[in-house]
């Protein structure tokens, strides 16, 4: 069975690297699965929009529905996108028949002073508006699947809660009953080099 298993949380909790991680899990086991990961999606499907409250409800739209496309041909589908208030979120958990939300938990001080990619500076300085977390809400998940503490657990820990989560309702099966894939990191390497030279992703 298909599912989507969306990651939300502040910029700079985690969300890239722990979906990445999953994802990777279930390429591994032989699963048929899409990363949806919001940079890329805002890069390619939603270049046009900006942050305000209506352009990130149809950019979350947007990856619901096409994560809906996903599942109903048995691929699943691994989001990585703010999605900040909940009744997007919602939303999608209605039009999805299975959705899996994972709450990637870690304080605003913290996503701050990891500043991964400078934004908050600069969303202090008042260079960006909107900026989730600053300038604009982030609703936090009121009834998440799973919950991961990214600043008081380490990747390993959180990616297998979020594993353990999924074989223990039965949507995946457990890794000594399927048969593993080893060339999975390869094979998803060179193709991101491939979009990546064609303009449509950055290079790893
Ligand atoms: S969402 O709100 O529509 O779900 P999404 O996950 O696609 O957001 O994009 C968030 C990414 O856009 C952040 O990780 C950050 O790199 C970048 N970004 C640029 N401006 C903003 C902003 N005002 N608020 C949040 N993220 C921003």
């Amino acid at each position: 069975m298909s599912f989507t298993l969306w990651f939300t949380g502040l910029s700079g909790a985690g969300k890239t690297t722990l979906s990445r991680c999953v994802y990777m899990e279930l390429r591994r086991r032989g699963l048929a699965a899409e990363l949806l990961d919001g940079d890329l999606i805002r890069n390619n499907f939603s270049s046009e929009l900006g942050f305000s409250r209506r352009d990130r409800d149809v950019n979350v739209r947007r990856i619901g529905f096409v994560s809906h496309l996903l599942n109903r041909h048995g691929v699943i589908s691994v989001v990585a996108a703010i999605a900040p208030y909940a009744q997007a979120r919602e939303q999608n958990r209605e039009l999805l028949e299975t959705y899996v939300e994972v709450f990637v938990n870690c304080p605003l001080e913290v996503t701050e002073r990891r500043d991964v990619k400078g934004l908050y500076a600069r969303a202090r300085a008042g260079q960006i508006a909107n900026f989730t977390g600053i300038s604009d809400p982030y609703e936090e998940p009121a009834a998440p699947e799973v919950t991961c503490f990214t600043d008081r657990e380490d990747v390993a820990a959180s990616v297998g809660r979020v594993v353990d989560y999924l074989e223990g309702c039965g949507l995946v099966p457990p890794a000594d009953q399927c048969r593993l894939v080893e060339t999975c990191e390869q094979d998803d390497r060179q193709w991101r080099n491939r979009l990546a030279r064609l303009g449509y992703a950055r290079a790893d």
